[in-house]
């Protein structure tokens, strides 16, 4: 996922240099491992950040073929591109690919969170989590998530002219996460909990060498410090649960606590995965939300069609009566531009995983412990796969049918597939309708945007708003 990539960006890989290399004399994918220990590295992050990796990956696709070796952070590992190549990654089980993730992200996270987790002890968590995060148990959160919308434009976007947008939308879909998710309050525990997120999150794409005063060190203060906060919360929410009674479904925490005693899910395991959602889904959403945000300014059609959908929704229903999952359905056209969103600016470019074995792929061998870089997101603007891949056209998703298996996956697949992906999308609708029936804008920068590993447009989103002013809006 994202922190697989995210690793890129800061991560040195001189502690690595003690990393064993197998090299093996059957025929590995061709290619050259480059300079010791740094080998492809830096190319691959200079290109993610003016944005050109894809063309970089490409040129690599047009002089090896789809499968390739090369050396990233001091590994020797494989790019594969292609359907056939996210099949292997996202069908593939444990036992052939293993999730990779590293020191930093592990120490930070936590030992007990989805992705350190693998086959049985891996599924029987997740069921746990999709409990609550499934369809039929999130549709009840919908009028939630409406409020947590509402009262964030009443707080940042009301009465401004200019709004810049990415880290507003953060600070919104940190909000949810909280109410829905944690059931947190408002409030100075909220406010400390983001800034020590924030601090924790620096640090988890850094050199993991533990003295004061670096920012690694700091990071993982940070995260025992949420750790702490977490664990003190989840003391409150059984005492709630054992002696006031209080609603078994009022959050995940609470949800996942009131399962049984600890055999579904430990006290661990629940520390360490609300860790991980939140920081799953923090950056992801969020990124979605801006570049629709940035879609909408940039293409009138859209805009108007999206409006005219959402306006019919707005018409029936009372001033200030929230939205439903019943109203969610009819969004058929916006979540169409948001998955044509997502196809060509993906929040996640790619990941890593790791051979459990030598495997063959494709006539050739992937040696075991070698690392294998997925970009899946490059089938998605194949214009064998996608006709006019660089058109916006969001009819392409009119007939799902027609797009081939494993060809667009922005939420990845398998047992590993986003477990977020009902939530990401409620969230994202919400948002959408709130804020095409009270506001117009215009972009008050340039259009541009680079990888980090996220893509960031340029001064993140600044735009022009102008609030509507007939009373159309439903609150
Ligand atoms: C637009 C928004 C999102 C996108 C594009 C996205 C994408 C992805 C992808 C591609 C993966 C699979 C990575 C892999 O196979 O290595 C993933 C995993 C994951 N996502 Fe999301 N995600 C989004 C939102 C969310 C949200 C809102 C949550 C939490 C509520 C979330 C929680 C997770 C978790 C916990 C995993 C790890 C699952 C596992 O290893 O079993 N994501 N996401
Ligand atoms: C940060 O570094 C200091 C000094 O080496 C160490 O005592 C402390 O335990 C470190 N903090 C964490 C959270 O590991």
């Amino acid at each position: 996922m994202n922190t697989l990539l995210a690793a890129f960006a800061f991560f040195v890989p001189i502690f690595l240099l003690l990393a064993k290399r197998r090299i093996s004399s059957k025929k590995t994918p061709p290619g050259s491992l480059g300079i010791p220990m740094i080998g492809q590295s830096l190319s691959l992050l200079q290109h993610m950040r003016a944005n050109t990796a894809e063309k970089w990956l490409e040129k690599r696709i047009q002089k090896y073929g789809p499968i390739s070796k090369m050396c990233l952070f001091g590994k020797p590992t494989v790019f594969i591109y292609g359907q056939a190549a996210n099949k292997f990654v996202f069908a593939s089980d444990s036992s052939t690919l293993a999730n990779s993730q590293t020191e930093s992200v592990k120490t930070i996270l936590g030992d007990r969170c989805l992705l350190e987790l693998s086959g049985e002890e891996h599924k029987r968590v997740r069921n746990a989590l999709m409990s609550f995060l499934k369809p039929e148990s999130l549709k009840h959160y919908v009028g939630k998530m409406h409020q947590e919308v509402r009262l964030h434009i009443e707080q940042n976007w009301q009465g401004k002219q200019e709004v810049t947008v990415l880290p507003l939308m953060k600070t919104l879909t940190f909000n949810i996460i909280c109410t829905l998710l944690f059931g947190i309050e408002r409030g100075t525990r909220r406010d400390e909990l983001v800034d020590w997120f924030q601090e924790m999150i620096a640090g988890m794409w850094s050199i993991p060498i533990n003295l004061p005063f670096t920012r690694y060190n700091r990071s993982l203060q940070a995260s025992k410090r949420v750790q702490d906060m977490l664990k003190d919360l989840i003391g409150e929410k059984k005492l709630q649960l054992q002696q006031m009674g209080a609603d078994p479904k009022q959050d995940l925490i609470t949800c996942l606590l009131s399962m049984n005693d600890g055999e579904e899910i430990s006290e661990k395991e629940i520390v360490d995965n609300s860790v991980l959602v939140m920081t799953a889904g923090h950056d992801t959403s969020s990124v979605l939300v801006t570049f629709l945000i940035r879609l909408l300014a940039n293409d009138p059609s859209v805009y108007k069609a999206v409006l005219q959908e959402q306006e019919e929704i707005a018409k029936s229903k009372h001033r200030g009566e929230p939205l439903t999952w019943e109203d969610l359905t009819k969004m058929k056209y916006t979540w169409r531009v948001a998955m044509e969103t997502m196809r060509m600016f993906p929040p996640i470019f790619g990941g890593f995983r790791q051979a459990a074995k030598d495997i063959e792929f494709d006539g050739y061998i992937i040696p075991k412990g070698w690392q294998i870089f997925w970009v899946s997101s490059m089938t998605q603007m194949d214009d064998g796969i996608f006709r006019e891949p660089q058109k916006f056209d969001p009819a392409r998703f009119e007939n799902p049918s027609s797009i081939p298996p494993y060809c667009y996956i922005p939420f990845g697949g398998g047992p590993r597939i986003c477990p977020g992906y009902e939530f990401a999308k409620i969230e994202t609708l919400v948002t959408i309708h709130h804020l095409v029936t009270q506001f117009t804008w215009k972009l008050s920068s340039d259009n541009r945007f680079s990888r980090d590993p996220m893509p960031v447009p340029t001064k993140g989103l600044p735009i022009q708003i102008v609030q509507k002013k007939q009373i159309l809006q439903v609150s």
